[in-house]
């Protein structure tokens, strides 16, 4: 690689005017030979990306910009703002998708009406003195004429001073401050104004001239003043493109281009055992309902990982419990999760060192986000029912739904308004959400059973909630004539006595072990104490992390994650919990 082209990549280019990203749009540009793909999050958070699918390669700036996510227009690949990590696949819409799947991301900052990036950055976005005290936006042209052989003619540049009585365009003073920047100004003896040229190389043939005028012109004169500079710059072009034409083109640059994972569909590889590999600081702790507080955690350092609606993460707490809370947020939103705890006067300390304890700016151990509770969005209707606390895996969920226009309902059931968690989101999503406040189980029975009625066949449902309810919701939905794989549920916890009096083997296929899982132990226990580990979380068979494949032998289970239909093909046991029917398991592990 040429020192030109080192030293080009360690810096910074404006690669679009900030005009360019308007809410919900995608930007196609081009620096150094690469294309680019640059787009607002709704949040005003401005990503510059790779121009390309990690799928097929398409060019994701023909792809929709949702608000939080960039969606590729050809498979619907969807990729979430900040980390550009992948959120969902429509062709695998049961499956999250693996945390490797993320698109190369270049740091962006706006400044000077500009956005910036680089390939490899160093340092801050120069500073440009006559720039700061106010600045004006003038037209910025694109040039088929290398970025040095412009920035060697620029100097001809004419133009008349703001201001100027004659309104005659006069020679320039030509300054340059940077190795593709230059400050031209232009006196007429009664006035005199500044034009900083910013070249952005495009590629090695190509350039575009993004100049900005010091100082504030006013809207009056605003007009006249860009068409001056508009003029004047398309006749520098015509020249400079005339010299371009007549020299021998230019070698191409070298793109580095990072060759995407062959099998990027694959599901990520297991973290084994119970892991808190993120910190976060609580940058808010506020009461959102009578008993729920909601806690916002920021990331310390690097952004967060990329979360899909219905994921959650494992909370490390002070007291040494470990508690699983659902992500609220949407999976654009990486610098921060916002999670919401319900106090339980049945708590073992988890809730109540959370409420009680935790306060703003304390530092707390966390998991990555997992999603055994994933929404397929390929559905015209999506039905969420949530009961209480049960809200916040399908508050994400509903945002995401609502965001992409697509149909769903949102039922909370709730002892009174007061009890009614995140509000003031709820508010946003207009009338998809409805309130069932204050029934009793008999009611609640009744609400469900009309809910739940003459599905057609390609609505989804998803509950979440207390374990009666969910009890209640999954044999309404059988009796409605649910397609069990239509029916989604996420339990808190698993409150069903736990049976466990047997003994039996469990051979690990790919471990080439047989161990012995005595009576009083889980098979997960059994499997740690002899060096195996298999990722886990609440490790009371409820979020269905420690799903392990059967090979051979009954499942004996307990866990209260599994349908009836999965329980009864009897291939993916809860290892957490469950148990062997027989003497002997063969679990793929
Ligand atoms: S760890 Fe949650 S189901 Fe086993």
């Amino acid at each position: 690689m040429s020192a030109v082209l080192t030293e080009l990549r360690a810096a910074w280019h404006p690669v679009a005017a900030g005009t360019d990203l308007p809410p919900r749009h995608a930007f196609q540009g081009e620096l150094l030979g690469r294309e680019l793909v640059a787009w607002r999050a709704d949040d005003g958070f401005v990503n510059v990306w790779e121009n390309r699918c990690l799928h097929r390669g398409v060019r994701l700036s023909i792809g929709t910009n949702d608000g939080t996510e960039l969606v590729c227009r050809y498979h619907g690949w969807r990729y979430a703002s900040r980390s550009a990590g992948c959120t969902y696949i429509p062709a695998h819409p049961a499956d999250a998708p693996a945390r490797t799947i993320c698109n190369r991301t270049f740091p962006a900052v706006e400044r000077y009406g500009l956005v910036w990036t680089g390939e490899d950055p160093v340092g801050e976005v120069p500073d440009v003195a006559v720039l700061e005290g106010g600045h004006t936006d003038l037209r910025h042209l694109p040039f088929d004429a290398p970025a040095d052989l412009v920035m060697a003619e620029l100097g001809s540049l004419r133009f008349a001073p703001v201001g100027s009585p004659s309104g005659e365009p006069v020679g320039v003073d030509v300054v340059e401050i940077g190795p593709l920047t230059v400050a031209l100004t232009a006196s007429d003896g009664s006035a005199e104004s500044s034009v900083v040229v910013f070249v952005q190389p495009v590629d090695a043939a190509h350039c575009v001239v993004r100049p900005v005028l010091a100082g504030v012109v006013d809207a009056a004169d605003l007009r006249a003043v860009r068409r001056h500079h508009a003029t004047a710059l398309e006749t520098l072009r015509t020249s400079v493109e005339e010299i371009a034409r007549t020299l021998p083109g230019p070698e191409p640059y070298e793109v580095l281009l990072e060759r995407a994972p062959v099998h990027v569909a694959d599901p990520a590889p297991p973290v084994a055992g119970r892991t808190a590999p993120l910190r976060v600081r609580v940058a808010r702790k506020w009461r959102t309902s009578a008993e729920v507080m909601a806690f916002d955690l920021e990331s310390i350092g690097d952004p967060l990982p990329t979360h899909q609606p219905g994921a959650h993460i494992d909370v490390h707490l002070p007291n040494g419990l470990v508690r699983q809370y659902s992500l609220t947020n949407g999976p654009g939103d990486t610098a921060s999760y916002v999670i919401g705890v319900k106090r339980e006067p049945e708590s073992r300390g988890g809730s109540v060192a959370l409420h009680d304890t935790v306060r703003e700016g304390d530092v707390l151990a966390i998991s990555e986000p997992r999603n055994n509770f994933v929404l397929r969005r390929d559905s015209p209707r999506t039905v969420l029912i949530a009961g209480g606390i049960g809200l916040t895996p399908l508050l994400a969920m509903a945002r995401a739904l609502h965001r992409m226009g697509a149909g769903f309902e949102l039922h909370i059931f709730a002892r009174s308004d007061e009890h009614l968690p995140f509000a003031d989101v709820l508010e946003t999503l207009g009338s998809s959400v409805h309130t069932h406040l204050g029934l009793d189980p008999a009611a609640t029975g009744v609400t469900l059973g009309e809910l739940l009625a003459e599905p057609a066949s390609t609505d989804q449902v998803y509950v979440c909630g207390p374990g009666p309810m969910l009890d209640a919701a999954r044999s309404l939905a059988a009796a409605a004539g649910w397609a069990d794989e239509a029916v989604h549920f996420e339990y808190f916890a698993n409150t069903t006595e736990i049976d466990v009096s047997s003994t039996f083997e469990v051979s690990l296929a790919r471990s080439a072990l047989t161990v012995t899982v005595p009576a009083g132990s889980t098979i997960l226990e059994v499997m740690r104490e002899n060096g195996v580990a298999v990722p886990s979380s609440c490790e009371q068979g409820a979020c269905g992390t420690c799903s392990v494949a059967v090979i051979e032998g009954q499942p004996d289970h307990q866990d209260v994650y599994l349908s009836e239909s999965e329980r009864a093909r009897g291939d993916r046991m809860m290892v957490c919990v469950s148990r062997a029917r027989g003497d002997r398991l063969v679990l793929d592990v």
